[in-house]
């Protein structure tokens, strides 16, 4: 038997097919040199080349049309995985550059594109970009407050963890929080047990995203342990791009053992070459997760989810 499974993290934009932004490139007519390798695939090297070309597909997602097409075709791929509850990560960066108006028709089209599958649940999470400063993350964080309800549940920040400090958006993530919405951010992927540190104090998140650099300090293990803070790891996503160089280096089974609440998402998986079923697969392999532990750890995202409790009881 298949465990129906929970997805805490995932980009939407991260998670376009390349064929699909490919053929909105050929739509529209968008020169989208350097974006493919030669098979088709996403070409990068490293976080920052990861970064540009991400942001280069996201060019041909012009308007609310397109963000619900993408919805379908994401949704689509984690059902295909056996995902049952999915949280998008998105950004008003790129759905209207931060207008309030804008955002809501991109909001709208991805909501009515979700509605269309009783196959799977999806809630969104404004996303604010940290590459793009603190000024662009409140647009984000005012996107997110005057949408905040049954399908917005959530804030949070991607982009480059080295840029900056978790504190200089604390604003936005106050405004957030005071709306309603359930906090995460993006920390120790790249910017080390600190940046995690950071996050909890600074930004009070009851998530965090990646956060497995937290493995280096033991009192923050403890703490995150103790005070049931959830890790969405993801595995894959981190030897791809070279957080880790081998998926046996990985510390989500030590943090695990240790006691932190861990759960198992994709980020962005055709990037990285991979989709959930791939992710249990290799913890399977690497760290012998059987049943049981991929069942656990679906529990504990379903408790994670920022999900209303009703939602929740048919995860659990
Ligand atoms: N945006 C999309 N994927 C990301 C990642 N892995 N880290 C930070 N920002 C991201
Ligand atoms: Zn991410």
């Amino acid at each position: 038997m298949t465990i129906p499974k929970i997805e805490l993290h995932l980009h939407i934009e991260g998670a376009a097919p390349p064929a699909f932004i490919r053929g909105l490139a050929q739509e529209k007519g968008v020169n989208l040199t350097g974006v493919f390798n030669e098979d088709g695939s996403y070409k990068f090297e490293d976080f920052s080349q990861f970064l540009r070309v991400y942001e280069a597909a996201c060019t041909v997602l012009t308007g609310p049309e397109e963000f619900g097409r993408l919805t379908t075709a994401v949704l689509e791929q984690s059902i295909e995985q056996g995902v049952i509850y999915t949280e998008a990560f998105l950004s008003p960066d790129f759905c209207g550059g931060g207008d309030v108006g804008a955002w809501r028709e991109y909001m709208h089209a991805m909501q009515e594109a979700a509605a269309k599958l009783p196959e799977i649940e999806m809630r969104g999470i404004v996303t604010c970009i940290r590459h793009f400063g603190p000024d662009k993350a409140k647009a984000a964080a005012r996107c997110a407050a005057e949408t905040a309800g049954d399908f917005i549940t959530g804030f949070g920040m991607g982009g480059d963890e080295m840029q900056g400090k978790q504190g200089d958006f604390a604003y936005s993530f106050h405004m957030a929080r005071e709306a309603g919405l359930r906090l995460t951010t993006h920390a120790g992927e790249w910017g080390g047990a600190d940046s995690v540190r950071q996050a909890v104090r600074d930004l009070e998140v009851e998530r965090i995203g990646h956060g497995v650099q937290a493995i280096d300090d033991d009192a923050l293990v403890d703490h995150l342990a103790e005070h049931e803070i959830v890790l969405e790891v993801c595995p894959g996503s981190n030897v791809a791009l070279g957080v880790y160089s081998d998926w046996h280096s990985h510390p989500i089974e030590t943090l695990r053992e240790r006691g932190v609440l861990v759960t198992v998402s994709t980020d962005d998986p055709p990037f990285f070459h991979t989709n959930l079923g791939m992710e249990y697969d290799l913890l399977g392999h690497h760290f012998g997760w059987e049943d049981d532990t991929v069942r656990e750890v679906n529990v504990t995202a379903a408790k994670a989810a920022f999900c209303d409790d009703a939602t929740r009881e048919k995860l659990l």
